[in-house]
């Protein structure tokens, strides 16, 4: 196996706008993140992913691009952007870069020409079809609510936008265009970036038909099974491999919703040259029921979340390739909120997912906020959501008559809009958190009073402690990086355990993911015993004694060293 080095990485992924703020306008910027990076020292990380930062109208927050080659004003601008980069580099800490490939703004130059007259050099950037002012090219969902296009009066045609109207699909097949991202993409490689993430990348070819959906996919849109790896995207991955990464040190992370098992063995399939490791979205689709985006979470079993990993690692192995491991991240809600029991058992459940996230194999990406236990927000009004899928999906619903005021989907919405991971970091207990001397572009979670990073950073037992912990012992243990993975009690409901045996020594993983008591025989599990219990999440415990039967606490979360 080549030992790449970010198979040793641990990540950190960075929503900046939430992040930091260091001019009192509301809003995290380049400058704020640099005066944390202390933080990201202290924490252990290697690696920063950025959430986009590129010069944009934000109706999506940065993913709707208008200039890929600019900062956005409010985030800073290429200087601080610069100066952001050197600073990591000084501390060998490496900046991958969010690409969005899939769409830009309307407001970039290239829509702005495109829409011009049905016949321009831009037009064929994007997709426009004729239909007629009742009725769309075909009946295709937005992912962001409604009908996935958009009738543009200049020109009498609609054109395509998965996500929201504002973010247009450009066209892969032509090849002017992937040419022109290419270029950009090699232009911030050049700049000395060490990667980028690649946003919704399998959605990029299109049946070129587009035909109409007849049935509903996931989360009951229509579309889908016609962009979701379509039928050029490996051709299209492996130009962009030869373009852009071949013969340079960087890495390439796919954002793949909805992928099979068998299209994304082919995206991380080494000898394929398309992508370096994926984020699937298995285990967090498996706990909606299929009510459309406003599903709401259904009762989940342990089971099935554990062979969602164990398939995956399956792929990886049969195909020599590798995974990206994420509990959360800005689309999804907290997960100890989600996992774990935020009420109960808030700082013993964040402990062990943060066990799982970095004991099992592939490179663990923490999502900000996660390393204190951050949890969902309580929204009680529209007016405090900022995401424009949850405001638009609900806008859509009262427009359908499904639903009249926000306390029917109240509980929804606090359950999984984005807008739960996006609140800003809690640095204090003081005013806004320490995050901003303004007015946060969006509320501070009121628990800062007792999450923060401050009490956290004094509190020996605290989730941030324990998350350095486990960074610096997956650095000691080389198991834990390329260790094979052996998943133990498959059938158990409560237990999540496996193994990761390395070249010289092998470590075991023991978490118990129910809110009760159980006990757990030791020596049926490792029959040969275990040389030293390298971490627990209940603090001041003499576990040593423990050698044949072992009593577990809810939540708690074990890692052993074997014979
Ligand atoms: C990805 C991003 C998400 C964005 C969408 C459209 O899923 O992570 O935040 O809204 O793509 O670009
Ligand atoms: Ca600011």
């Amino acid at each position: 196996m080549n030992k790449e080095w970010w198979k040793k990485a641990v990540v950190y992924q960075i929503y900046p706008r939430s992040f930091n703020d260091s001019n009192g306008d509301g809003i995290g910027d380049l400058p704020g993140i640099r005066e944390k990076i202390d933080y990201l020292e202290y924490l252990g990380i290697d690696l920063v992913w950025l959430n986009p930062v590129y010069d944009s109208p934000n109706d999506d927050n940065g993913y709707d691009v208008r200039n890929y080659r600019k900062i956005m004003d409010e985030f800073g601008d290429m200087g601080d952007w610069e100066a952001l980069l050197e600073d990591l580099h000084e501390r060998g800490i490496k900046l991958v870069m969010d690409f969005i490939p899939n769409h830009t703004s309307d407001e970039h130059r290239w829509f702005r020409k495109s829409r011009k007259s049905r016949d321009n050099k831009y037009r064929d950037y994007y997709f426009w079809r004729s239909g007629n002012e009742k009725e769309p090219p075909n009946n295709w969902d937005s992912v962001f609510g409604g009908s996935a296009w958009k009738f543009d009066d200049l020109t009498r045609e609609y054109y395509l936008h998965l996500f929201s109207r504002k973010q247009p699909d450009l066209n892969w097949d032509n090849p002017e265009v992937r040419k022109e991202l290419y270029e950009i993409m090699n232009w911030w490689l050049d700049k000395g970036i060490d990667g980028f993430r690649l946003d919704v990348v399998n959605f990029i070819s299109k049946n070129p038909k587009l035909p109409d959906d007849t049935t509903r996919g996931p989360y009951g849109s229509r579309g889908s099974k016609y962009y979701v790896d379509g039928p050029n995207i490996h051709s299209y991955l492996q130009e962009m491999n030869r373009k852009v990464f071949a013969g340079r040190d960087a890495v390439a992370i796919g954002e793949t919703p909805l992928v099979s098992v068998d299209e994304g063995a082919k995206y991380v399939e080494p000898s394929r040259n398309e992508l370096d490791m994926i984020f699937q979205f298995d285990h967090v689709t498996f706990d909606l029921d299929d009510g459309g985006f406003w599903s709401h979470p259904k009762d989940w079993n342990l089971t099935e979340l554990k062979d969602i990993f164990s398939r995956w690692r399956k792929v990886a192995a049969r195909t020599g390739g590798w995974n990206a491991t994420y509990l959360s991240n800005h689309d999804q809600p907290r997960m100890v909120s989600r996992l774990g029991d935020d009420a109960n058992f808030r700082r013993e459940s964040a402990k062990l997912l943060a066990t799982l996230l970095l004991t099992i194999s592939g490179t663990p990406f923490i999502y900000q906020g996660e390393e204190l236990g951050m949890t969902n927000y309580p929204f009680s009004d529209i007016s405090e959501l900022r995401d424009v899928q949850t405001i638009n999906q609900f806008n859509e619903m009262k427009k359908k008559g499904e639903v009249e005021d926000f306390e029917e989907v109240k509980d929804k919405v606090r359950f999984w809009s984005r807008d739960n991971a996006r609140t800003p970091i809690q640095w204090t207990s003081g005013e806004n958190a320490g995050f901003t001397k303004g007015e946060p572009w969006i509320n501070v979670n009121p628990n800062k009073e007792s999450i923060n990073v401050e009490a956290e950073k004094k509190d020996e037992n605290s989730v941030l402690n324990y998350y350095r912990d486990l960074i610096s012992l997956r650095k000691d243990h080389e198991a834990l990086i390329y260790g094979k993975y052996e998943p133990l009690m498959d059938d158990d409901e409560e237990i999540f355990a496996f193994k990761r045996r390395g070249k010289d020594e092998t470590v075991l993983t023991v978490l118990n993911f129910s809110d009760g008591k159980r006990e757990l025989s030791l020596s049926k599990l490792i029959p040969k015993g275990w040389r030293g219990l390298l971490l627990s999440n209940y603090p001041d415990e003499n576990l040593d004694e423990e050698r044949t039967n072992i009593n577990l606490k809810p939540y708690e979360a074990r890692l052993y060293l074997l014979e």
